[in-house]
């Protein structure tokens, strides 16, 4: 398995170009199975994830091309042969789940492997399964497979209350309901930017909705979706996690398609903890205003309150302050697998439930830990670039998932990074 060696070498500058959203593209791609006519994204992130989404597509008879280097997605699904996401694929990427709206919206039945848990919690289905429900679907669990059927072989609109804000159920239940029979009004729906992209491209494809970016969605649904282009959004995780370099090891870093609507909250706690933010012609350029950053309170929440996606990093960034942060994760129940790690670099941190104080130190050490998930991987990089001398990080495919190129982007800033190949 490669690691990835970073020696801290202070101060950072350049710039960062940053790449379509991962999570974006991860609903944007089933929706080409909405229609039987070609869906093209550009703009697509290289990342193992897409790749996976790829062979989940392409198992169920979609055809699915990476262009230019992978940045465009050429994708057909005129002849659809398969309705099944099968374990080995979806136990891999919990995203799988983002085909079950389609399929079932497109052919009346699907059959989906249930996900199982994850790293960071128990992360279950239900919302999915109770959106699919309310579309009139009849929905039966056998051998670890939700098998699903329309009667009549159409899903019909309706009202989808939520209970709790959920991203890919909302994602799931918006594809379905455009080719549903009438009217679906989605309430208590997440207002990602994700969200907002496909209700874009899904408006391309000639669906009808309304409301995208708010927590009531309508759709009135179609017969028919065509084909269309797509560029898909900025990703920003990506985004913040980069806008955290020049704020965890000073110098000045421009974030290139950078956008503040998109980092809101998070920008806001930059702001409070002593680090900048301007908007430029091509982006966001961040730097740190002192030697070190001060404490500031954390809450996660949907959007637009602060991501949870951003929680691990931003606690890197923290056990550099001056001062006590308190972090509350309250999206995933087992998102704090970063600390231990984080604390062998040195930081003091105390994890009680669902909250982490974080007591900031002058200075991280280097050491050799290992990532647990996506997003804890890479804060362990960011500890590693503001550390005293040499930090190894271990089972870096978690990062690959998500972050494309990270050591060339990094190495760009004149960071002493490489991945050490196993
Ligand atoms: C998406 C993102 C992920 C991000 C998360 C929250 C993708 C591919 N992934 O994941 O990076 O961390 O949003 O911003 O876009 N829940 C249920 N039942 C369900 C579904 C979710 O109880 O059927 C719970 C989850 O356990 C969690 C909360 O709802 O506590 C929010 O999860 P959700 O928004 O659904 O996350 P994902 O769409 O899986």
């Amino acid at each position: 398995m490669d690691s990835i060696l970073v020696r801290g070498n202070g101060p950072l500058k350049g710039q960062i170009p940053i790449a379509g959203a991962k999570n974006a593209c991860l609903t944007l791609m089933p929706a080409t199975l909405l229609s039987e006519e070609p869906l093209t994204l550009t703009n697509a992130p290289r990342l193992s994830d897409i790749a996976t989404m790829t062979q989940l597509l392409q198992s169920l008879g979609a055809e699915v091309a990476g262009l230019q280097q992978g940045q465009v997605l050429a994708m057909s699904s005129h002849g659809i042969t398969n309705h099944t996401a099968d374990y080995d694929i979806v136990r891999k990427m919990r995203a799988s789940i983002l085909v079950l709206g389609p399929l079932l919206a497109r052919d009346g039945h699907a059959v989906v492997s249930l996900p199982g848990g994850c790293a960071i919690g128990a992360r279950p289905v239900d919302l999915h399964q109770r959106a699919m429900e309310a579309l009139g679907a009849e929905i039966e669990l056998k051998d670890g497979y939700l098998h699903a059927r329309a009667p009549g072989g159409r899903l019909r609109g309706a009202v989808i209350d939520f209970p709790l804000v959920s991203v890919g159920a909302t994602e799931n239940a918006l594809m379905a309901a455009t080719l549903a029979r009438g009217t679906t009004v989605i309430k208590n729906a997440a207002r990602e930017p994700e969200i907002v992209d496909l209700a874009q491209c899904l408006r391309a494809m000639g669906a009808q909705i309304d409301g995208e970016g708010t927590s009531t969605i309508t759709i009135q649904g179609v017969d028919r979706l065509h084909g269309a282009t797509h560029p898909v959004v900025a990703d920003r995780i990506e985004l913040g996690t980069y806008m955290l370099v020049p704020a965890i090891c000073g110098g000045e870093v421009e974030c290139i398609g950078g956008r503040m609507e998109l980092v809101g909250a998070f920008a806001e706690k930059l702001d409070a903890a002593g680090v900048s933010v301007t908007e430029t012609e091509r982006g966001l350029k961040v730097s740190r205003r002192g030697d070190r950053v001060r404490a500031v309170d954390v809450v996660t929440e949907p959007f637009p309150g602060f991501p949870t996606d951003l929680q691990a990093q931003m606690m890197a960034l923290l056990c550099t302050a001056e001062g006590t942060s308190v972090l509350e994760e309250r999206i995933f129940e087992n998102r704090f697998m970063h600390a231990p790690e984080l604390t062998r670099m040195g930081a003091n941190i105390e994890v009680h439930g669902g909250t982490a104080t974080v007591h900031g130190v002058a200075k991280l050490k280097g050491a050799r830990v290992m990532a647990t998930d996506l997003r804890a991987s890479v804060s362990l990089i960011l500890a590693a670039l503001a550390a005293e001398g040499e930090t190894v990080v271990s089972r870096v495919y978690h990062l690959d998932r998500g972050y494309e190129k990270v050591e060339e982007k990094l190495r760009a800033c004149g960071a002493q990074i490489e991945r050490v190949r196993a």
